[in-house]
């Protein structure tokens, strides 16, 4: 997120108790990731939470996924080496007294990782991996976390699909064979989502 962008977002929490639907919609779209998810935001996580029944979340680059999440009622923990997002994440948590907290890490650098009902790690291996090879499983395996809800883009921000999701969910359930169970398998609204537990023994 551009300093332009952040200081957009602070003017929409400090304006926000006049519309707080419409000022969390368009805090939420100023990052790439969770702009792509608006439309069907609420469908998207309800399919992916919901059967889980989990309330503390730790959410791996979170982006700015905890406003969202702050707002339906979660307890999350967010990582995110952008200390703009984990920034304006606290600022909306702070104001709306949610259970909600981030804080600036970088993954590669092996951080603690507080307990959690589930983590997420959405959009996130692919990234880890292109920064250091090996790092997104080695960071997978250090999930306190019973379960991970992991995702893959399907399309590149330009809208182009080519091949992503043959590309990633062949990757991810070889790196994952004998270590992660696949508990399920969907692609949601254009994202490759797996939930995924540590295979016993
Ligand atoms: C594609 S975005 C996904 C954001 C969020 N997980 C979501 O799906 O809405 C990738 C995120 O990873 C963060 N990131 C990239 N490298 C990182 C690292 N080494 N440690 C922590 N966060 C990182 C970026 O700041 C960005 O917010």
């Amino acid at each position: 997120m551009t300093p332009e962008e952040l200081k957009r977002a602070r003017r929409l929490l400090s304006s926000g108790d006049a519309d707080p639907d419409r000022a969390l919609s368009e805090t939420l779209a100023l990052h790439a990731s969770t702009r792509e998810r608006l439309p069907h935001m609420d469908a998207f996580y309800d399919a992916l939470l919901q059967p889980l029944h989990a309330h503390t979340l730790l959410d791996l680059a979170c982006g700015l996924n905890p406003i969202y999440l702050g707002s339906r009622g979660y307890a999350v923990r967010g990582l995110d080496i952008s200390g703009g997002c984990v920034d304006l994440v606290n600022d909306w948590a702070r104001a709306r007294g949610w259970d909600v907290s981030a804080e600036c890490r970088d993954l590669l650098c092996e951080p603690p990782l507080p307990k959690a009902d589930a983590a997420l790690a959405m959009k996130l291996l692919p990234v880890l991996e292109q920064q250091e090879k090996g790092a997104a499983m080695k960071l997978m395996e250090r999930v306190p976390a019973p379960v991970i809800i992991v995702t893959f883009p399907m399309k590149t921000l330009g809208g182009r699909g080519v091949g992503m999701e043959k590309h990633y969910s062949e990757w991810f359930e070889s790196a994952a064979r004998g270590r992660f169970d696949v508990l399920r398998r969907e692609a949601l609204f254009g994202e490759l989502c797996y939930i995924v537990r540590r295979s016993e023994g």
